[in-house]
Order: structure tokens, then C-alpha cells, then sequence
């Protein structure tokens, strides 16, 4: 069973991973409307996959005997100013997802809710992942700057990512 202080922080993280989810898909649209269609596929796997994280804390706070609760989603950005920004948005928005993770890993720890910190160690091994993988894509976008070929690869391979739900633990 879930203490109260652990089902309303984990209810807390359902909103921002949801929230993470939405913020992607104003990213996404933002991509298409400035013809980045690998960009905007990128950014709509990241979507998909922020869903799958909020989703994944839901059926656990409902395993636990707590009960998942819909809070209302804040409204994302709109508009960026070029896709470069857009990137270094993400890139700042998963280092404060990495630190709501560990501030909800603390609080576990303090508890000592051994099943809440042994589901959390998943979250805090894909925030790794996470911020190395938009890492990257910051990097390159420095590197390629104002040159517009390179934007074009780059969005060229951003095209490939899909999102894969991964095999239930
Ligand atoms: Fe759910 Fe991108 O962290």
C-alpha cells in the first residue's frame, strides 16, 4: 500500500509526464509547420513515449491500492523561434524530469518503500537515456548552425526513430 505522501507525488508525475507528452506534440506541430517532418516525427515518437511513461506510473499507483488521478494538463508553448531552440527546450525540459525522478526517489528511499524505489530505478536509468539521446541532437544542431544541407540530413535522420512500447518488465 501506498502512504498517502507517495501516491500524491506519484500522482504528481502522471501530470508531468503527460504534460511532457503534450509539451512534444506542440514541439511536433511547431517542426511540421516549418516543413521539419523528420524533426516533427521525432518529436511525436517522444510524445508516445511520454505517454507510455505517465501510463506506466498510473497502473502502478493503481496496483498499489492508490487510485491514478487526471489532473488538468497545463498548456504548452506554441510557438519557437527556430528548431535549434525547440531542441534546447527538450534537452532543459528531461534534466527537470531527472530531477522530479530523483526528488520522488528520495522521498522513497525515506520512506522506506523498497517497491516504489525499485520501480523508479527504470525511470531513473531511461532519464539517462533520455538526456544522451537529445544531447546528441543539440550537439549536431550546433554543429550544423545556419548551414541548411546539414538541417536537412539531420532532419533526414531524425525520420527513422519510431517509438516502441518496451516489453512489459
Ligand atoms: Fe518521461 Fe522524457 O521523461
Amino acid at each position: 500500500m501506498l502512504s498517502a505522501t507517495m501516491e500524491k507525488a506519484l500522482n504528481a508525475q502522471v501530470n508531468a509526464e503527460l504534460y511532457s507528452s503534450y509539451f512534444y506534440l506542440a514541439m511536433s506541430s511547431y517542426c511540421e509547420s516549418v516543413s521539419l517532418s523528420g524533426c516533427a516525427g521525432w518529436m511525436r515518437a517522444q510524445a508516445q513515449e511520454e505517454l507510455y511513461h505517465g501510463m506506466k506510473i498510473y497502473d502502478y499507483i493503481n496496483e498499489r491500492g492508490g487510485r491514478a488521478i487526471m489532473a488538468a494538463i497545463d498548456q504548452p508553448p506554441t510557438d519557437w523561434e527556430t528548431v535549434h531552440s525547440v531542441f534546447d527546450d527538450v534537452l532543459a525540459h528531461e534534466i527537470k524530469v531527472t530531477s522530479l525522478i530523483n526528488d520522488l526517489m528520495n522521498l522513497a528511499q525515506d520512506e522506506r518503500d523498497h517497491a516504489t524505489s525499485s520501480f523508479l530505478r527504470w525511470f531513473i536509468d531511461e532519464q539517462v537515456e533520455e538526456e544522451a539521446s537529445v544531447g546528441a541532437v543539440v550537439d549536431k544542431l550546433k554543429m550544423i548552425g545556419k548551414d541548411g544541407n546539414g538541417l536537412f540530413v539531420l532532419d533526414r535522420e531524425l525520420e527513422q526513430r519510431v517509438f516502441t512500447p518496451p516489453v512489459k518488465e
